[in-house]
């Protein structure tokens, strides 16, 4: 499986204001969302383009474009942060949804929500989720997006445990991770060490 860490200095630095346990929410969404083009930016380095001539105001040359925009799966609630960021670079991109929350007491993913087109064939997604902790979200949401015939899955998260990556690299899954860090480990209550706590309740409070 092909994992790129994204370890430009200012995409250091927005991790670092995710980390710190004193930054606010709305500062940690302002930060997410700018940590999230960069990983876009590196996620779609070997995009297919397509040509056009265009004309500037002084000559004729190319134009490209995305040939095949990718579908933007956020995995919610905290991927929602990263939706319009990731949509905003590439406004022809669609965007399905699927909704899990983690038990508490078994780390399982509880799935209450996905809205996902019938067919994903010879269609690239990128799945956005700040956090790849054990695994068993990004496996699921994948296996729902290869059940409709997905073949070329990016995962975009800002942080990544090794137990994580090693779930999705043996779940033969067609997919590569774009992250900003792999961290140390993950707690015994399933958390990323040293991580940056809960993406959902640090963008949109505890509910
Ligand atoms: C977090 C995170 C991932 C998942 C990662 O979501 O955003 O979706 O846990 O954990 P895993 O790799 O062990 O499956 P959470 O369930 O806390 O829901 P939320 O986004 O609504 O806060």
């Amino acid at each position: 499986m092909d994992v790129r860490v994204v370890d430009h200095p200012l995409a250091k630095a927005r991790l670092s204001t995710l980390r710190d346990a004193r930054t606010d929410n709305a500062t940690f969404r302002a930060a997410l969302r700018e940590l999230t083009v960069m990983l876009i930016y590196e996620a779609t380095r070997d995009a297919e383009v397509a040509t056009a001539p265009l004309y500037t105001p002084v000559a004729r040359t190319i134009g490209y474009r995305l040939a095949n925009p990718p579908l933007l799966v956020p995995v919610l609630r905290a991927g929602l942060g990263m939706a319009d960021a990731a949509q905003g670079l590439m406004p022809e991109a669609q965007m399905g949804f699927v909704g899990l929350a983690r038990d508490e007491a078994t780390h399982r993913p509880v799935p209450y929500m996905e809205s996902l087109p019938e067919s994903l064939r010879d269609r690239p997604v990128f799945v956005l989720d700040p956090m790849l902790a054990t695994g068993g979200s990004m496996v699921h949401t994948i296996r729902l997006l290869t059940e409709r015939g997905a073949t070329h899955v990016t995962t975009v998260c800002v942080l990544a445990a090794p137990e994580g990556i090693d779930h999705l690299a043996g779940a033969d899954l067609p997919v590569r991770v774009i992250t900003a860090s792999i961290d140390e480990r993950l707690n015994d209550s399933a958390f990323i060490v040293p991580g940056l706590g809960d993406a959902g309740d640090r963008q949109f409070g505890a509910v």
